[in-house]
């Protein structure tokens, strides 16, 4: 296991798939941002904003947005998705963010960063199908994604005070079990720089 109390700070980009304002998945992301070990600084990277992707406009030349996003992410150590699910799958607004740094061809901002995916539903799936939906797209991005510990996150109103604080001691303690193993994730797949 990693030593991550003496590791030095990992910066690691969240993604959050859901737009609105009293979005569970972005209370759950701010609440684990304060359980991760202090080995790891969280920040939500916003992605509504970004255009959608077109590759006719990537062509004749990218957006301010894309190319500050991708930058974004090239300059994480890891990376992290909160994702809901909309019928079955992961928002559009989270698709396009992905599909955004994975471009222009050859220069993958996602590529070699470890990741992890949380998903949260105010169902009772915690959008199991999201979740596997966005670890499909990481393959292809070559993201090594941690495996377990899998939060799957239903249910999502009944955890949470209207200020967004997570009241259920379980799901706190799951929160701090996840931070602590994406802190080792990171550490040990962290891409080797040339000696
Ligand atoms: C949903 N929702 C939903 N929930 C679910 O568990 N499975 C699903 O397939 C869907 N489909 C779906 C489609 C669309 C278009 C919307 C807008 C919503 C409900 C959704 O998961 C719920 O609103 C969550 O609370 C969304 O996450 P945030 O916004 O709270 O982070």
């Amino acid at each position: 296991m990693a030593d991550t109390t003496t590791s030095p700070k990992r910066d690691v980009a969240v993604l959050v798939g859901s737009l609105r304002r009293q979005s569970f998945n972005r209370k759950l992301a701010l609440a684990l941002a304060e359980l991760v070990p202090p080995s790891l600084a969280l920040e939500i990277v916003e992605i509504g904003d970004l255009p959608l992707f077109n590759q006719d406009v990537e062509d004749d030349a990218s957006p301010a947005p894309w190319i500050a996003f991708r930058k974004r992410i090239q300059r994480a150590d890891a990376v992290l998705f909160f994702t809901p699910e909309y019928n079955r799958s992961m928002s559009a607004a989270l698709k396009n963010a992905i599909d955004v740094g994975s471009r222009p061809r050859g220069e993958n901002a996602w590529r070699g960063k470890p990741g992890a995916v949380v998903s949260v539903s105010a169902g009772a799936l915690g959008a199991f199908g999201a979740h596997h939906h966005v670890r499909q797209c990481l393959v292809a991005l070559n993201v090594p994604t941690m495996a377990a510990p899998e939060m799957y996150v239903g249910k999502a109103s009944d955890l949470l005070d209207e200020t967004g604080r997570v009241t259920n001691d379980s799901t706190r303690e799951l929160l701090t079990k996840f931070g602590r193993a994406f802190a080792d994730w990171i550490e040990s797949n962290l891409p080797r720089k040339a000696p």
